[in-house]
């Protein structure tokens, strides 16, 4: 099995409800040998147009976000969902959706191997790390699920909607801690820049 073959697949998946509103899967987006996976919720109205995560205006955050760090989708991370379909009014989906989606993300995971894992708000983090984490409490922390380190932070919707730019810091925060993370495990792409003296 590779990802295309598991895209094909969810292509035309009907295992729960979602699938009768969607326009479009949204499988996922990158390079299939990522160090970094990213894990959003799920698409909303620009990517289930668009049949591609993150595209709409939390996506062009995400990218700002990930471009300070250098880390591209098209060059050396990946990004999903826990659920490929489109909630209704983007609704958070329910948990027997997210139950019935997540051997799609469990099959990118095995596929793509990443060494980290950031988890992009609290339905994600909670799918992923633990069902009563509480994100606002625990982004930042980071979790190691074996040998894979997993880090929540917030959902940059989270970050538009943050009026005293306090997540925004922490957010900011967090992508340094991800960036000294991938320079300890040696798999930062970006340059090193040398200290002076
Ligand atoms: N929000 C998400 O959680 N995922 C997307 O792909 C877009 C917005």
């Amino acid at each position: 099995m590779d990802l295309e073959t598991l895209r094909t697949q969810c292509l035309s998946c009907t295992r729960c409800p979602l699938h009768t509103t969607r326009t479009n899967v949204v499988f996922g987006q990158g390079v299939p040998t990522a160090e970094v996976l990213f894990v959003g919720e799920g698409p909303g109205q620009s990517e289930d147009e668009q049949g591609l995560p993150f595209v709409g205006r939390s996506g062009q955050l995400l990218d700002k976000y990930l471009f300070a760090i250098d880390l591209d989708r098209n060059q050396n991370c990946y990004i999903a969902n826990i659920v490929k379909c489109r909630p209704p009014h983007n609704r958070v989906p329910e948990a027997f959706e997210q139950n019935a989606c997540l051997p799609y993300l469990r099959a990118q995971f095995v596929l793509v191997r990443p060494k980290i894992l950031v988890c992009l708000g609290a339905t994600a983090a909670k799918a992923v790390i633990r069902p009563d984490l509480r994100i606002t409490r625990e982004r930042g922390i980071w979790v190691d699920k074996k040998g894979t380190q997993i880090l929540p932070t917030y959902h940059p919707s989270a970050l538009l909607r943050d009026e005293t730019g306090e997540k925004k810091r922490e957010a900011w925060q967090d992508m340094k801690a991800l960036r000294d993370r991938m320079k300890e495990m040696g798999i930062y792409p970006g340059q090193e820049v040398e200290a002076d003296g």
